[in-house]
């Protein structure tokens, strides 16, 4: 039985994250520049969307520029925003052609005019496509979403639109970029590092975290098919007991 018929279809998650980690590691190894990796990663995100559209799954959120990226020499910085927007071009028909909407989170007017507008223009095009949404976390991070969900929180409370005593956790979540999202069921990070890199923090609460020694370039479907099969043998207990799930 092929990795792909091993995957349950009555048990998949409904919305996957990943953490494409390794790019620059899997450059050096073979003695190239980091960016080398970047655009290897390119072929490795295309292997994860269509996986995940084959097999029916409905969001997939990739952390493709971390808030703290800015950090990294800007020269990286610039050709990794030029990437991203080559690959937005370039990936278009793809989308189109599996119905797949490009959606973003992340204050994505700080990556420059161009950038922006192509990205724009690519969820434009691809908004009514049904069959799933990729989403691009771009300059996001989990802080920051908390951060931006508070203030607006706070806005609408002195404007009187929110009443501070109907706040909860469902008002909270309408305040967040993931708004129109189930949170994520699964989350995958390669490249071995076992963190979570201040991404969709308050999102992950229930997630199964699922790590993987697979630099990100290197990154197929089976990888995919192999986090899922993973994923499907854990039990999801949300606080209750084994006895109490299975009844
Ligand atoms: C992490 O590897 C990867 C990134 C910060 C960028 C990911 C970008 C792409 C895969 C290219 C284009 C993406 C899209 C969505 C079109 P790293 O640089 O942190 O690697 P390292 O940990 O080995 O240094």
């Amino acid at each position: 039985m092929s990795l792909k018929q091993q995957v349950d279809p009555e048990k998949l998650p409904r919305h996957i994250a990943i953490i494409m980690d390794g790019n620059g590691r899997w450059a050096k190894k073979k003695g190239k520049l980091r960016i080398f990796g970047h655009e290897n990663g390119v072929k490795a995100v295309r292997e994860a969307t269509e996986a995940s559209a084959e097999l029916g799954i409905n969001y997939v959120t990739l952390y493709a520029f971390s808030s703290e990226n800015w950090r990294r020499p800007k020269r990286e910085v610039d050709t990794l925003i030029d990437l991203l927007i080559k690959t937005v071009h370039s990936e278009l028909k793809t989308l189109m052609d599996n119905s797949i909407r490009l959606n973003t989170i992340g204050d994505t007017r700080q990556l420059g005019e161009k950038c922006y507008n192509a990205l724009n223009l690519a969820k434009d095009e691809t908004k009514e496509n049904k069959r799933m949404v990729l989403t691009l976390a771009l300059n996001y991070s989990g802080r920051w979403d908390i951060e931006q969900a508070m203030r607006n929180v706070a806005y609408d409370a002195r404007e009187g639109s929110l009443d501070p005593e109907t706040i909860d956790q469902d008002v909270i979540k309408q305040y967040l970029t993931t708004a129109e999202m189930p949170d994520p069921e699964l989350l995958i990070r390669t490249s071995g590092e076992h963190r979570l890199s201040n991404y969709l923090l308050w999102q992950l609460a229930y997630s199964e975290l699922y790590f993987c020694p697979t630099f990100w370039p290197d990154f197929r479907k089976e990888h995919l098919y192999q986090a899922l099969i993973n994923y499907q043998s854990r039990e999801r207990r949300f606080g209750q007991i084994s006895e109490q799930i299975k009844k």
